[in-house]
């Protein structure tokens, strides 16, 4: 298809008399201008993003959050009432809402009870004819990384795309999957300044994938799927990247602590290992009653008891060290107050 050809496209930079656009000259209304569209190819966080991520601009597509990047790729690679795409459950619930918007078939590869890659994944993805597999790593909501030779052997096996969902990554101590995408051109790695970078308002997400790919992501985008608002303050934000390791070192901390304190609670039967800035938590009462209660407290939690292999578990973002006691505190009530016969049923 012809892309839409936006006035910015046919006109880079800033004129003295700038009549191309139907924009308002006068300027905004309100106490900042944003009276210009923005750059739709978003060239300045691509130049500072390439040097940080070491890779280059054209491996970069930018989306209205990493869940604008799921959702082209999906419309991108699969025909509607025809193709399939692949997920991992329990996993992130937007890979399926994509494929079900777009008409496209929904295939299941459950993780194993420690939610990893089955052991025949790589070899049943070969079999596939789907366009699309998303591994999530470290997961959501169980919080775990993938294992690396599981997610390079369906690199080799599956003829679809490979996407690695790093929402997560930068809580986890190992490499980026970027450094591979070099030898993988099926690879595309999904990342976001919503958790680490602590922007979820802006609405920012990444995929970074071969030049092929990511050119033709930016054909179907919407021509200013960034906000020129977004642009200035990533800007800024990636200026300020040297305050990402203090920030990351204090969540870190913090998960390393309710990760001990949890599993002294009566009411906790499993605390799962988490890359994450979250913890999954199996209970052993009834994980809906201690929802309800935590939220009764003011305090809202995840509930992930309806997930396949998550039965009794919640899900706790890791927040500041006055949060985090709040919510021990309050688990450590409810536990006391919970009536025994609930207590004993899961
Ligand atoms: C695994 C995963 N991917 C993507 C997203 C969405 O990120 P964004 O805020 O960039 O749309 C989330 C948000 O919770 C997530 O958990």
């Amino acid at each position: 298809m012809q892309p839409y050809s936006s006035a910015r496209d046919e006109f880079e930079g800033m004129a003295p008399v700038m009549l191309d656009a139907n924009e308002n000259s006068l300027g905004s209304v309100g106490p900042d201008d944003f009276s210009r569209y923005p750059d739709p190819h978003q060239r300045a966080i691509k130049a500072d993003l390439a040097q940080l991520k070491g890779v280059t601009p054209e491996n970069i597509f930018l989306g209205n959050g990493s869940d604008e990047a799921i959702d082209l790729l999906v419309r991108l690679t699969c025909t509607p009432g025809q193709d399939s795409i692949v997920v991992c459950p329990p996993t992130y619930g937007m890979y399926e809402v994509a494929a079900n918007l777009n008409d496209v078939r929904v295939e299941q590869l459950p993780l194993t009870p420690d939610f990893q890659l089955a052991a025949n994944a790589a070899q049943l993805l070969a079999a596939s004819s789907a366009k699309l597999v998303f591994l999530c790593s470290p997961n959501n909501p169980t919080g775990n990384l993938l294992a690396q030779d599981a997610i390079e052997a369906i690199l080799r096996s599956f003829k679809g795309f490979v996407v690695v969902d790093e929402a997560y990554a930068d809580f986890a101590m190992s490499p980026s999957w970027t450094t591979r995408l070099p030898e993988f051109p099926r690879l595309v790695v999904l990342q976001t300044f919503s958790k680490a970078w602590g922007l979820a308002g802006l609405r920012l997400g990444v995929a970074y994938g071969s030049p092929e790919l990511i050119a033709y992501l930016n054909k179907i985008k919407p021509p200013y799927n960034i906000s020129a608002a977004t642009q200035q303050h990533a800007l800024a934000a990636l200026a300020a990247a040297p305050q990402l390791p203090e920030m990351q070192a204090e969540l870190l901390n913090s998960r390393r602590w309710l990760a001990e304190q949890l599993p002294l609670l009566p009411i906790v039967e499993h605390v799962f290992p988490s890359d994450a800035n979250f913890l999954l938590v199996r209970f052993n009462v009834d994980a809906t009653a201690v929802y309800d209660q935590l939220r009764a407290r003011g305090i809202v939690v995840r509930n992930r008891t309806t997930q396949p292999g998550c039965a009794g578990s919640l899900r706790l973002t890791v927040g500041t060290t006055d949060e985090n006691a709040q919510l021990l505190q309050a688990l450590t009530e409810i536990g006391a107050e919970l009536p025994t016969e609930v207590a004993t049923s899961r």
